[in-house]
């Protein structure tokens, strides 16, 4: 056990976070960051000279609390996803981790259970175990497969409190059939579970993907948590929002901490929404980039997974460590995910995705030679 560790199991610590470790992908200063899905675009100018703008506007009324409700920030959020939602139906955070955070704290806790199914994204055990929820890890079939099949017979099984459905996946980055969400959400009637489908990189999906939101009628249990981190580029803002039925927001309201979002929150994420055709431009570009790894890895004779978010995770490298560290030694970080053969990359800007890809190639034609 490490001294850290140690001394932090003197302290009169709960029990279920003893042995913990903290989310901690490494933030390193290194010249092309493609290790934690980031968008890697920016913010284009005109976003930024209008949150600027709103910002200053904000910063005059910062001697009064923010609108609680921030009702004008779900207007505009229900405005942006469609499918007849208003704002009733959407509820938001500092950032979508905030908003599975309070779920768990509403739906969870002591003596609850949440199900998730791994590979996935690694907060949702930690937000489990900081809210006193058990966490019980699923199985997926081949390649990382879900079907509806298999997941709604462990729903079945193991009556969770609350499930996570990850769409796209990450790190695997492929989407979940709908069929998956639907079977899921029947077989959590016996044990009326909350059902979250986790669509923080939608925006990325190919051409007709279609989103959990359009289940949402008439199931009140089904939640859709979005972000502003990924498409919006806003991950340093902390925005992150869901959309659920209007009583699902009454019970986050139980939860949340009074002004959870500051005025200036608020006044960034209405003016990056008010402004959003080049942010949109990006994604597309960033899509390309997506392809465009996807294509030449295959050509390296790697096993990129087919991908609809803003990374690409794939297989076929013999000692994924040694090939990350060299990677970084070449000014490129890209993420070790911990499973074996495997490595994941965010897209970057083109001239990024080049200076990954040129070498990636060099450091696997040096280990075949
Ligand atoms: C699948 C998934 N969900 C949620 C998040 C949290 O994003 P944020 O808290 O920035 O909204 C991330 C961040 O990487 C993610 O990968």
């Amino acid at each position: 056990m490490t001294d850290q560790l140690e001394r932090l199991n003197r302290l009169p610590l709960r029990t279920n976070l003893r042995g913990l470790r903290p989310y901690g992908a490494p933030q390193l200063d290194v010249p092309i960051l493609l290790n934690v899905n980031e968008n890697t675009h920016g913010v284009p100018a005109d976003v930024r000279a209008a949150i600027a703008e709103a910002v200053t506007e904000a910063a005059a009324g910062l001697n009064r609390y923010p609108d609680r409700e921030f009702t004008e920030l779900r207007g505009a959020l229900a405005e942006y996803l469609g499918h007849g939602l208003d704002a009733m139906n959407i509820w938001a955070a500092n950032g979508s981790n905030e908003v599975l955070q309070q779920i768990l704290q509403a739906f969870g806790g002591p003596g609850r259970n949440a199900l998730g199914f791994p590979p996935t994204y690694s907060m949702y055990p930690l937000l489990a175990a900081g809210t006193d929820t058990g966490y019980v890890a699923g199985v997926r079939g081949e390649g990382y497969s879900l079907t509806a099949e298999s997941a709604a017979r462990q729903v079945r099984e193991l009556q969770p409190n609350i499930v996570f459905l990850c769409s796209p996946n990450n790190p695997t980055g492929t989407g979940l059939g709908l069929d998956v969400v639907e079977a899921v959400y029947e077989a959590g009637e016996a044990s009326q579970a909350i059902i979250i489908v986790d669509e923080a990189y939608h925006e990325f999906a190919h051409e007709g993907t279609p989103s959990a939101l359009t289940l949402l009628p008439g199931r009140e249990r089904l939640i859709v948590s979005r972000t502003m981190s990924k498409a919006f580029a806003l991950a340093g803002a902390r925005i992150g929002y869901m959309a659920a039925a209007p009583e699902v927001t009454d019970a986050l309201r139980l939860v949340r901490l009074p002004y959870h979002l500051s005025a200036i929150t608020q006044a960034t994420a209405l003016a990056a929404l008010r402004h959003r055709e080049a942010l949109m431009a990006d994604v597309e570009d960033i899509k390309r980039q997506r392809d465009r790894i996807v294509t030449e890895l295959t050509r390296m004779g790697l096993t990129p997974a087919s991908s609809d978010s803003n990374y690409v995770f794939f297989g076929g490298l013999t000692d994924p460590h040694r090939v990350w560290q060299e990677l970084l030694d070449a000014g490129v970080l890209v993420r070790d995910v911990g499973i074996p053969g495997h490595l994941r990359v965010t897209a970057g800007t083109e001239a990024e995705t080049t200076a990954f890809l040129e070498a990636l190639e060099r450091i696997l034609t040096a280990h075949r030679g």
